[in-house]
């Protein structure tokens, strides 16, 4: 969560350090701000709000400077407004701050008593008055040193000094932070996505490591302060203009580019003439796994819940789930015969993170499923499945979801061809099956006609429910995260099998339930909890799959038939009727669909 920029230059700064702030919006848009260094004063510009604001504000002021440091906020410590927004300065530096400072209260409360005024209800403010203190009896490096020792919790830094006109500094502890080469300038940033535009060598910090940046010269340090080298990476130049082409919003082109996705995705891992799962980099011998464990966060996690079923389905593994956070303060039993999986569109999602670096720590077995490849899950786990679905700018995850399922069930066909838990011609009809996906994939996306009349009810509901059983809860799980982050609906996805336990109280006449019940082993009984809750007076959407009989089943409101399909594939259609519901419920409300409030693409704080 939130984005920094920093760039130390020859020529001025301020336009390209907003140009970067644009591409961070992803990671945090409640405010911004940017900070430049003129003649031996910081010169501030923040506002409420997105950085077309910002931009709008640095105009009024001509902000010069060649060093400048830039800021994207998602607010923990105090509201969004513009005194929040960082930078934050004191009469000696100003920062920006990604991550969270556990101890910001005790060490405001002692930096108060020694007469420092703060000004906003930030914890980043305590950095800076923090290091103007040390700076007064120190050196920069051991002011550096012994503030990155004060700091308790997590944080990647961005730091401009007054007296200083030829250096910015950057540190990192468990927020991520990129430090760029340019040609007479140098950069630092929360990922290389947004250096991309100004260099393709890209260095990453690791947790307790800072730097000194200027314009011809990096110099790294580790927590104590000694020399360190670091390698240089170098990213492919070919940044992909990701606009909207035609479309008004990421997330309605996302949606519809996931019949690309997913056979982008099946063109890396299908090998199409041997008709088989093509993992080449796996490390292990499928033997040595006795058992996986998936982990992630929100959408990654129900993506890690249908793999459970896949899983335990098809192969002979021991397969739990777990949520990134709860699963990194369990007091989990490592087992050396367990693959431990992380799911993460950004793969900075600071809980799945240290979800990995506890495993590591552990000296267990780790996978990445990842978009993001040069992220900081991909850079640390044994294995790495890229997604392979292009950048995701919505902040609502739709074609990654895709991704993360597909990736997912053709590591369980791997594993399951490799332990023979299945015969050889139920592997090659599944791997041939998943060569139509796409197809099918492309044509449950028109649907929009009738969504459009559906989400007028969803959007104007004060609650809704999602069902299914099988393959089909995790999906209803999905769908009902998709209508609450985007639409503001409060919406709950429920096991159809769970309704009596509870739940069906909240059932009342009018009320919108989706009822996933595709033509599997649980559809007769899916039927029986829709017509319990017709019963009751919900108006059910009805999703399911074509076939020869019809649902015999009165009091439907509407019907959405996707293709058939192994029932197995089923979730990656029935995904898609529900993206859109959530997508044409929040248009109808006329929210920001791209940038759904209090959410980031990244999050990066625990
Ligand atoms: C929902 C959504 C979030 C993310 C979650 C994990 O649409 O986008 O729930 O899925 O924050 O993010 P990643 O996948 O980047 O780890």
């Amino acid at each position: 969560m939130c984005g920094i920029i920093g760039i130390i230059s020859t020529q001025e700064v301020s336009s390209r350090i907003v140009n970067s702030l644009k591409k961070l919006e992803y990671r945090g848009y409640d405010s911004a701000g940017i900070a430049t260094l003129v003649d031996g004063n910081i010169n501030e510009v923040k506002c409420e709000g997105r950085v077309d604001v910002l931009e709008r504000d640095i105009s009024k002021f001509n902000l010069k400077g060649d060093i400048g440091i830039g800021h994207v906020r998602w607010a923990t410590h105090g509201k969004p407004s513009k005194i929040n927004a960082h930078p934050h300065s004191s009469e000696q530096v100003s920062v920006v701050h990604n991550g969270i400072i556990e101890n910001s209260t005790i060490l405001k409360k002692l930096l108060e008593k020694k007469g420092y005024v703060f000004k906003s209800q930030t914890d980043t403010e305590v950095i800076a008055h923090l290091v103007t203190d040390y700076l007064k009896k120190n050196s920069l490096k051991n002011t550096i040193i012994k503030v990155l020792k004060k700091l308790h919790g997590s944080f990647a830094l961005g730091i401009i000094f007054k007296d200083q006109n030829d250096l910015m500094v950057g540190a990192k502890r468990g927020s991520p932070l990129a430090v760029g080469y340019g040609p007479n300038e140098n950069y630092i940033g929360s990922d290389s996505y947004a250096l991309k535009s100004m260099t393709n060598k890209i260095s990453y910090l690791e947790d307790g490591e800072f730097c000194i940046v200027k314009k011809d010269q990096i110099e790294f340090f580790d927590n104590v302060g000694s020399h360190i080298n670091k390698k240089v990476l170098n990213l492919s130049k070919n940044e992909i203009d990701y606009d909207k082409g035609d479309y008004k919003y990421f997330m309605e082109k996302e949606i519809d580019e996931q019949p690309s996705t997913i056979s982008d995705c099946i063109n890396e891992y299908i090998d199409k003439y041997n008709n088989q799962v093509n993992i080449l980099n796996f490390p292990w011998k499928t033997s040595s796994i006795k058992s996986v464990m998936l982990i992630g966060c929100g959408t990654a996690f129900h993506s890690c819940l249908i793999a459970k079923y896949w899983m335990e389905q098809s192969t002979n593994l021991d397969v739990s789930v777990d949520i990134a956070s709860e699963f990194r303060y369990r007091k989990v039993r490592f087992k050396k015969d367990c693959l431990y999986i992380f799911v993460s569109q950004s793969g900075e999602t600071a809980d799945t993170y240290a979800a990995l670096d506890l495993c590591k720590k552990n000296k267990v077995k780790t996978c990445a499923v990842v978009n993001v490849v040069e992220s900081s899950i991909a850079r640390n786990a044994d294995l790495v499945l890229p997604i392979h679905c292009g950048q995701e700018i919505g902040v609502a995850s739709t074609k990654a979801f895709m991704g993360q399922m597909l990736v997912l069930y053709i590591l369980s066909l791997k594993i399951s061809f490799d332990q023979k838990s299945i015969t050889r011609e139920e592997y090659k009809h599944k791997v041939e099956n998943l060569l139509s996906l796409s197809n099918s994939a492309k044509k449950t996306l028109k649907v929009d006609q009738k969504i459009l009349n559906i989400a007028k009810v969803f959007a104007e509901a004060k609650g809704s429910m999602f069902l299914g059983r099988g393959y089909s809860f995790p999906i209803a799980l999905e769908g009902a995260l998709k209508l609450k982050e985007l639409a503001y609906v409060h919406a709950e996805g429920y096991p159809a099998g769970e309704m009596k336990h509870g739940p069906l109280a909240l059932i009342e006449e009018g009320m919108p339930v989706v009822v996933l019940a595709p033509r599997d082993e649980h559809y007769k009984k899916t039927i029986s909890n829709m017509q319990e809750v017709i019963a009751r007076g919900a108006k059910v959407l009805l999703i399911t799959n074509k076939n020869k009989d019809e649902v015999i089943s009165e009091n439907i409101w509407e019907k959405i038939e996707v293709d058939q399909l192994d029932e197995d594939l089923i979730p990656f259609l029935i995904t898609i009727p529900l993206q859109k519901l959530a997508f044409y419920s929040a248009l109808k409300k006329g929210y920001d669909i791209d940038k759904p409030r209090n959410l980031a693409k990244s999050v990066t704080v625990e």
